[in-house]
């Protein structure tokens, strides 16, 4: 298939689209749309073209896809804390990027659409593992962004025959394992790199956000997946709507807690680096544990995380690490 990956130079797309090309089902011509803004040059692979150009830019977005077959979109911003000071950059990128990009569908006659969508359109959980039928609450607008696009892209199905997979992802976490694609995030905020540029000398100590929840060390539990299974989710999520000519929802989780604790305490054992860390208080908004069930990944797509379990999430994030210190 002809597949343009938009935001595929980015943490999650650059990932995708090594998936992409070493697909053994099918080939696929490989197209990258990106802006850079924080995807990185050195994560576009040369066998896949890459067209550097903005979602809001609708000609030049609309030529992309023109003779494309799928796209993928991995294109947003992605703070949940940002987007509940600035929602309007939230409201531009995501709403109004992806509606041109699934008017530009329309026009250009794309027909399958996946995209990366995420657990942070659940909300505070009503109850565990959070499966795909749990009440859609979003806490913070940047999963209310994401929780509007799979409402269009519910419509556009409808209206104009558009499939779709959206991709409900828990924490995305770790590198390649084959360490082909190593670029660093720019001034990351979530739990594994923070603890990383600790262990490398770049942060005196990990702020532990709260140590008073109730989980078995107080400190807050979430669902870890590595970013290869993610990649591999995606390529089987296009095979299934193509296949069988349905859209889908499902959530993309190891269904493993990890406690920031034990990730900590794991990065000490891998990397034998000290990672001082210190308890402070609670970040406004933080559950006290997000657990998903992927069952339904499991039966439609046969998908199944290989890489997610703590240690290689942590082995496989201090390869990039140490690579790019080099
Ligand atoms: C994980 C745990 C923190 C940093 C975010 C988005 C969500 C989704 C995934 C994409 C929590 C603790 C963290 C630190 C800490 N994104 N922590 N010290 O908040 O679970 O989810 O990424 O869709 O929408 O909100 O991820 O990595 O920020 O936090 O103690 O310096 O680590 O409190 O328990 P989060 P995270």
């Amino acid at each position: 298939m002809r597949v343009l990956v938009i935001g595929g130079a980015g943490y999650i797309g650059s990932h995708v689209v090594k998936a992409l090309l070493n697909d053994r089902e099918e080939k696929h011509e490989v197209t990258v749309f990106d802006n850079l803004s924080s995807g990185l040059r050195e994560n576009l692979f040369k066998e896949a073209a890459f067209i550097e150009g903005d979602i809001l830019d609708y000609d030049v977005l609309k030529k992309a896809m023109e003779g494309q077959d799928a796209l993928i979109h991995l294109a947003a911003f992605k703070a949940a804390g940002e987007s509940m000071i600035y929602p309007e950059k939230y409201s531009v990128n995501n709403i109004t990027g992806t509606l041109n990009i699934l008017n530009a569908a329309c026009e250009t006659g794309v027909k399958y659409f996946v995209f990366s969508s995420s657990a942070a359109t659940y909300g505070e959980p009503a109850y565990l593992p959070i499966d795909e039928e749990h009440p859609k609450k979003p806490t913070n607008y940047y999963g209310f962004t994401k929780l509007e696009i799979e409402r269009f892209l519910g419509w556009y199905d409808r209206l104009k025959g558009i499939k779709y997979a959206a991709l409900r992802y828990f924490n995305a976490a770790g590198y390649d394992p084959e360490g082909v694609v190593c670029g660093l995030e720019k001034n990351p905020a979530n739990l594994l790199p923070v603890v990383m540029e600790t262990a490398v000398g770049m942060r005196p100590e990990v702020k532990v956000f709260g140590n008073d929840y109730d989980t078995p060390d107080g400190t807050g539990v979430r669902d870890y997946v590595h970013v290869t299974d993610l990649a591999d989710a995606h390529v089987k999520s296009l095979h299934y709507i193509v296949r069988h000519q349905e859209s889908l929802a499902v959530n993309l989780g190891s269904e493993n807690g990890i406690s920031v604790d034990e990730m900590i305490k794991a990065t000490r054992k891998i990397t034998g680096q000290p990672v001082q860390s210190v308890y402070v208080e609670r970040r406004a908004g933080d559950p006290a544990k997000l657990v998903a069930s992927s069952k339904k990944a499991k039966e439609l797509l046969n998908w199944h995380p290989r890489y997610s379990d703590v240690d290689t999430l942590v082995k496989t994030t201090w390869d990039a690490y140490c690579k790019n210190k080099r």
